[in-house]
């Protein structure tokens, strides 16, 4: 796992989240200090910090950021701008689950603290330190669940980043490989370069080849190939919002890897703490995917790669139905279908009205 931290507060000057600008890797490492709540929402907007735990961790310390700024306003107008703030945090990704969650723990640390603003404000700094260290524990439960299924001498593909730049530990998918690797088993990870932000190529095959693991990246449109040679044992990704049935949201592409498991009768894997499940929501179909803009895929290369007037298709994220899911790794243990009555045991129902 990389020495680069993805995220932390930094306690001094009056307190500030620092962000690693991933939009810049692999090429430069740089930090973003967060002073006012509009530089974490458009951290969020821009995938400077992206994936779905992290996310939410650098949406708890917004909350921070927001209550810092306000301390000396009114105790009304005080709260009254966190709750703003929290608007606006929220609104800033619609498909990762993760963010509302760690937003409803703020909020629910807002209403049930008092005394004066600094007092508030500190209380808000140790439920964000809260959301930040269960997610570093959480990502070490998966791991040690899904190294168990993982053999020595196997070849994973994976789709996207949900490593140790997608939360605050170690990762999702990627911290099953790295507990794997940490049992003494050799592996070899195939990492999707997943267009069109490539986080696969950018982001997954930096962490993965910082930490020693043999890492080699392919285009998207390879993955087939690959399968079809019988190269691949086992897929593991991540998500941004399982469904109370299991199916899976996940960066776009991901259905495409789902399908091809299933046709060459490969395990298809998904990594996610039960915050990443939304029990409000049936089935996949209800998961809100967000759309982003034509020029992430008309510029690339640095210059124009699609002629002028053509139409985009952009989403970021698909679905994956749930038959097409082998296990659902959770930090409570591996879930197999059927899925719901193991998820909803499991899982972390989103109380109505916090979502964007
Ligand atoms: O758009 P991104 O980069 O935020 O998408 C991230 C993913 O799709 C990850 O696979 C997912 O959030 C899981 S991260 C542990």
């Amino acid at each position: 796992m990389t020495d680069t931290h993805t995220l932390r507060w930094c306690d001094e000057d009056g307190g500030w989240l620092e962000l690693l600008d991933q939009t810049l890797l692999p090429q430069q490492i740089q930090f973003i200090e967060c002073r006012d709540v509009e530089t974490v929402a458009e951290a969020i907007e821009m995938l400077r910090v992206r994936g779905a735990p992290a996310i939410g961790v650098a949406a708890a310390y917004g909350v921070v950021v927001s209550a810092r700024r306000a301390l000396s306003q009114s105790a009304i107008e005080f709260r009254q701008s966190i709750e703003r703030d929290i608007e606006r945090l929220a609104a800033t990704r619609p498909t990762a689950v993760n963010l509302f969650w760690a937003l409803e723990q703020m909020r629910s640390a807002l209403d049930h603290v008092s005394g004066d603003n600094q007092a508030v404000s500190d209380q808000l700094l140790a439920a964000a330190h809260g959301v930040c260290e269960d997610d570093k524990n959480l990502c070490q439960r998966m791991g040690m669940h899904g190294a168990d299924l993982i053999r020595d001498g196997s070849t994973i593909l994976t789709h996207c980043n949900a490593g140790a730049l997608a939360t605050a530990g170690w990762g999702t998918a990627l911290g099953v490989i790295y507990a794997a690797a940490g049992q003494g088993k050799t592996l070899r990870v195939y990492a999707d370069e997943t267009r069109p932000l490539l986080q696969g190529a950018r982001l997954t095959a930096w962490e993965l080849s910082q930490a020693n693991v043999d890492v080699t990246v392919l285009c998207d449109g390879a993955a087939a190939s690959l399968f079809a040679a019988g190269e691949i044992d086992a897929v593991i990704v991540g998500s941004d919002r399982i469904a109370a049935n299991g199916d899976v949201a996940n960066k776009i592409g991901t259905l495409g890897v789902a399908i091809l498991a299933q046709q060459f009768d490969v395990a298809f894997y998904v990594a996610a703490p039960t915050s990443t499940v939304d029990l409000e929501l049936a089935s996949g179909d209800l998961i809100p995917i967000e759309q982003r803009a034509a020029s992430e895929v008309t510029e690339g290369f640095g210059r124009r790669t699609v002629p002028d007037g053509v139409q985009v298709y952009n989403p970021a994220f698909d679905v994956t139905p749930h038959r097409w899911v082998s296990a659902i790794i959770t930090e409570h243990g591996v879930a197999r279908a059927p899925f719901e009555p193991t998820l909803r045991e499991w899982g972390t129902a989103i109380p109505a009205g916090t979502q964007a």
